[in-house]
């Protein structure tokens, strides 16, 4: 765990040069809007230890898988979203000595994210080897207004310094992934030219054909008048720059106003690229720094007022949820129903920033409660437009009749993951793309969507768990093996309790859905029968299924168990491993590991939390008290469910011990990995741990319910909810409950068990 991170409650700050540490730093301080994004790297060169990161939604390289073994059904290639143009580089060099904080002497250093008006500024002194000192000042944001393009001031102060200093504000295409499989690069060059002020390249994947055009545009000034200097445009395979040279007059900054686009072939021909990057670039520059600036704050205001939680009483927890939230909101924005959210949004290049179950299952609820129902619409879309995709990879494993497995990790809709053995049969990832259907109607009502687009989903995933179980005589009921749950420290096992629930549930659920669409909308149940061939007689089997399936269960405990065999295990409680052998996946062989009893992340208390309501108090709490203290958490998305369930249990200090985890895991770098990226998908599940946690929000029988309880060391929290157009603000006090309603119609919430009527415009307070 790391501490350098200063609280404030709007602003992510970092004092003073730490080398070290520059790796997390610049996933922290990321930048997104959305459709692209980027690590915090420095403008200028600089030699030190750096991951270069700068990534264009939905443009993807499909990387040969790299396995000792082939084996028929393993996907082909790994896809990922890779590292695109360098559009933030501005070379500065005093006399032929390049600025590089590597090699100066650096006296002064601050990093500072502003979340609340979603910019990055940086401003450091610095001396170079041969004494040349300046100050610097960088503000750079990408605009979620206008969401292809970027804009960076930089201003640069000799102090002792008067001689030529040569500004380079460059595009640089000429980039590569580290985790390449083949140390290949991914881009070809396609076109660029370069102007006195500014210019473009067009790359293009290899591959997949995916061009952008990337381009800069730039001003520049020395003590606030615009300059007249000498441009020498340079121009390099996939690299252009203007070297612009100055005469430095010590005390007058000079100030390099760059605006920058990404031109994606996704939204444009080819052929239009170039024309609408030049078109683009010159609208932005004529709206200039300022007001694109002013515009991005109020941008961010809006996106604020929706969703933030506020926490008194508790800095560093505020400062934690704002992250989180702030982070969330750069990497995916619902406007295109093509783009999902990769676990590192654009901080890094683990996971390849493909699709993962955790969209649905973490992400999905955040979205829901704090932005429009669209957005988490366009993300069920995403998967609906995959479902043809998902037929192909069942096929391609042996099952037929239309029967669907999404792909543990896709960006396409194909299969892409690369670690067959654990990744490979986590099937259960089917269950969790049903489930966020139901969620998604549970909360707005769209009961159109199931018509439309959901039952035929449901209707495929159905198919795939009635060919995915067997018949076994010995038990005379039906099994599901060789799978891995969520819980990955166990891999092809037998009858993971989470699957076999999630499984039936699943049928049960396309069975309701088929017979509410077909009674509410006959023509179009008609026309989904035909084109997908169900048969009525397929429930039959359904039925048969979910009346005869084999769970797991301990009379003696009783407690549903993980899996078949899983208390033939040394039961050792997680609380008696040495801590230096902790965390496990990085101190013990992965062959101890598959031995051990210790639980990675929720699995039976996965299944828990998505279907609560089937269980009671009492098995709840034994299932928690049994599986707590063998869970090491070494997901990211763990805490968060444990969360939850705790507060649920009243268990109020070990929610909020969970919430702090999950809320400062990147800030203080919990789990040593936060210069890989940070862990997007999971900050939803913090949210989840404040929302539903300790604001105990449920949504039943189309009703808001809110069981509130006050974490210890807070004064208060509030947060933003939006349910079927009507906004609310909840805050939870010392004097109990605040409800407030911010729109024009009335809303029924349970509070405590209780109805209670919000007039429009009006609130109430409950006490606790
Ligand atoms: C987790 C998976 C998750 C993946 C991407 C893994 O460590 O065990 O459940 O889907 O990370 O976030």
């Amino acid at each position: 765990m790391k501490d350098y991170i200063q609280v404030d409650e709007w602003k992510i700050i970092e004092e003073g040069f730490k080398p070290e540490y520059n790796t997390i730093s610049e996933s922290i301080f990321s930048l997104g809007n959305g459709r692209m994004g980027q690590r915090a790297n420095f403008e200028e060169a600089y030699s030190g230890e750096t991951l270069s990161g700068n990534y264009v939604a939905g443009v993807y390289y499909p990387d040969k898988t790299r396995v000792g073994w082939w084996k028929n059904g393993y996907p082909e290639y790994f896809a990922k979203v890779i590292n695109a143009a360098n559009w933030i580089g501005i070379n500065i060099a005093l006399g032929d000595e390049q600025l590089d904080l590597a090699k100066c002497e650096v006296s002064a250093f601050r990093r500072e994210l502003n979340m609340k008006e979603g910019y990055l500024k940086r401003t450091f002194r610095a001396k170079t080897a041969r004494g040349a000192e300046v100050e610097v000042e960088a503000i750079r944001f990408c605009s979620i207004v206008d969401d292809e393009t970027g804009a960076i001031k930089y201003t640069i102060t000799p102090l002792n310094y008067s001689g030529p200093l040569i500004v380079t504000p460059f595009i640089n295409g000429d980039v590569v992934n580290k985790d390449s499989n083949y140390d290949e690069k991914f881009w070809d060059e396609a076109e660029k030219e370069s102007w006195h002020d500014g210019g473009y390249i067009q790359l293009r994947t290899k591959k997949t054909g995916f061009e952008v055009a990337t381009g800069q545009k730039f001003t520049i000034t020395q003590n606030n008048a615009p300059v007249d200097a000498t441009v020498e445009r340079v121009e390099k395979d996939k690299y252009v720059a203007s070297s612009v040279t100055l005469q430095a007059v010590v005390g007058q900054p000079i100030a390099i106003t760059k605006f920058a686009a990404n031109i994606s072939s996704q939204n444009y021909p080819v052929e239009a690229l170039s024309e609408v990057l030049k078109t683009t670039l010159k609208a932005i520059s004529l709206k200039g720094f300022e007001k694109m600036l002013s515009e991005q704050a109020a941008a961010w205001e809006q996106k604020w007022l929706h969703n933030d939680i506020i926490i008194e009483g508790d800095a560093s927890a505020q400062q934690g949820i704002r992250f989180n939230i702030f982070q969330l909101n750069q990497t995916y924005t619902g406007e295109d129903d093509r783009l999902n959210i990769g676990p590192k949004g654009f901080t890094g290049e683990k996971y390849g920033g493909s699709t993962y179950w955790d969209t649905e299952a973490y992400c999905v609820p955040f979205y829901l409660a704090t932005a429009d129902q669209k957005v988490t619409r366009n993300l069920l879309l995403y998967r609906y437009k995959q479902l043809g995709k998902a037929i192909e990879n069942a096929q391609l494993l042996g099952f037929k009749n239309g029967a669907a497995l999404y792909p543990m990790v896709t960006m396409d809709g194909a299969e892409c993951h690369n670690e067959w053995e654990i990744t490979f049969e986590e099937i259960h990832r089917n269950g969790a793309i049903a489930h966020a259907i139901f969620d998604y109607v549970r909360y707005t009502g769209d009961e159109k969507y199931l018509a439309d687009y959901g039952l035929e989903v449901l209707i495929a995933i159905a198919r795939f768990w009635s060919q995915r179980v067997n018949w076994s005589d010995d038990k005379q009921q039906y099994v599901m093996l060789g799978v891995t749950g969520p819980n990955e420290y166990e891999n092809n096992v037998n009858n993971n309790w989470y699957t076999n629930t999630i499984a039936c549930w699943c049928m049960q659920y396309a069975m309701d859905v088929a017979e509410k669409v077909k009674a509410t909308d006959p023509a179009k149940y008609d026309a989904l029968v035909n084109k997908v061939n169900f048969k009525e007689k397929e429930t039959t089997r359904f039925r048969d299924i979910i009346e005869k399936m084999y769970f797991p269960f301990d009379e003696k405990l009783a407690v549903f168990l993980q899996q078949d065999g899983y208390l033939d295990k040394d039961q050792t409680l997680v609380k008696d491993i040495p801590a230096s052998e902790r965390p496990l996946n990085q101190k013990w062989s992965w062959d101890r590991i598959l031995r051990s009893c210790y639980i990675k992340q929720a699995d039976v208390l996965q299944g828990i939390y998505f279907f609560e309501d089937r269980y009671d108090i009492d098995t709840i709490r034994r299932n928690y008290d049994f599986y707590e203290p063998r869970t090491v958490h070494e997901s990211s998305l763990s805490p968060c469910v444990h969360a939850v369930i705790a507060a649920k249990l009243g268990d109020e200090a070990r929610a909020y011990e969970f919430y702090l985890r999950t809320s400062r895991l990147d800030l203080d770098d919990y789990n040593n990995d936060t210069e890989d990226g940070c862990h997007i998908t999971s900050m939803a599940g913090t949210w989840m741990a404040v929302v539903q946690g300790f604001g105990g929000m449920r949504v039943r029988h189309g009703k808001l319910s809110f069981n509130p309880f006050l974490p210890a060391k807070w004064k208060s929290f509030s947060f933003h909810i939006g349910f079927r157009g009507t906004l609310l603000n909840i805050r939870m006090g010392k004097e109990g409950v605040q409800i407030k309603n911010l729109s024009g119609n009335e809303l029924t919430v349970t509070i405590y068990g209780k109805d209670q009527v919000v007039k429009a415009n009006n609130e109430l307070l409950v006490e606790a």
